[in-house]
């Protein structure tokens, strides 16, 4: 049996499966799942809404201290407030996906979004998952993950997953998307995207996602 309060960090590109086997194994353990994208597009919803300038980081900081991210548990899953507000769905529109990593770029954000995630995790069972979890919110994380998969795959997922919801998609566009943001999140100077020296990665191009979340729970429970 894995012993009490351990973190589990799950790392990687974008549309690798962090989030949905994230969910997976937290319901498991009856663990909190610590979705740190929200917390990244959340502001980023702000700073458009107030037509704050993206490379201007002390305004957007500004804002960011003037600001609450809550991700709360509801009967429908996990649910993202912004100032008391559900943008549970409107941070996943195409205008604040394209600009988040413009956001997330900046140092001094991130290090109070590090600040939040830390005490959001503090004395608690918990799967975090983001791009810096295994390298700076969670240095000392008992398990580290970091998924990959192929960008065509990783667009593909998410064309189903758009198609499911109803919403007008594009193989193309959605494969440009991903990669310009991998670029932009791996390139950054401030706690760039990449695997930490003891993460375990797991390629799951060709896994379904019961593979990957039974892949972990093994690691999980070699602790
Ligand atoms: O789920 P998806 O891959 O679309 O992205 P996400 O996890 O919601 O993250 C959105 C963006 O936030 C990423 O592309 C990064 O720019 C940024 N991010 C970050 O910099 N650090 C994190 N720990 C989490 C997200
Ligand atoms: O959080 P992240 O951006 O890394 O990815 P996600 O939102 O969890 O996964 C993107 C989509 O891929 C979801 O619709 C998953 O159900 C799907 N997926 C899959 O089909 N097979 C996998 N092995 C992993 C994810």
């Amino acid at each position: 049996m894995p012993k009490e309060y351990i973190a589990i960090a799950i790392d990687g590109p974008a549309a690798a499966g962090k989030s949905t086997v994230a969910k997976i194994i937290a319901e498991k353990l009856s663990y909190i799942y610590i979705d740190t994208g929200a917390m990244y597009r959340a502001l980023t919803l702000k700073a458009i809404n107030r037509n704050i300038d993206l490379e201007n980081d002390q305004a957007i900081l500004e804002e960011l201290m003037q600001t609450t991210i809550e991700l709360k548990q509801s009967e429908a899953g996990q649910i993202v407030l912004l100032d008391g507000k559900d943008v549970t769905d409107e941070i996943r529109f195409q205008n604040v996906t394209t600009k988040v990593s413009h956001v997330a770029k900046h140092a001094p954000i991130r290090e109070e979004m590090v600040r939040r995630q830390q005490e959001m995790a503090k004395n608690r069972g918990v799967v975090m998952d983001g791009r810096d979890i295994g390298t700076h919110v969670l240095p000392d994380a008992e398990v580290k993950i970091f998924l990959i998969a192929s960008v065509e795959e990783r667009a593909k997922r998410r064309h189903e997953e758009n198609i499911k919801k109803g919403i007008a998609s594009n193989m193309e566009d959605l494969k440009r998307e991903i990669e310009e943001r991998d670029r932009i999140d791996t390139n950054r100077e401030a706690s760039p995207l990449i695997k930490a020296k003891d993460a375990i990665e797991v390629d799951t191009t060709s896994l379904n996602i019961n593979e990957v979340a039974e892949r972990i729970l093994v690691e999980v429970s070699n602790i």
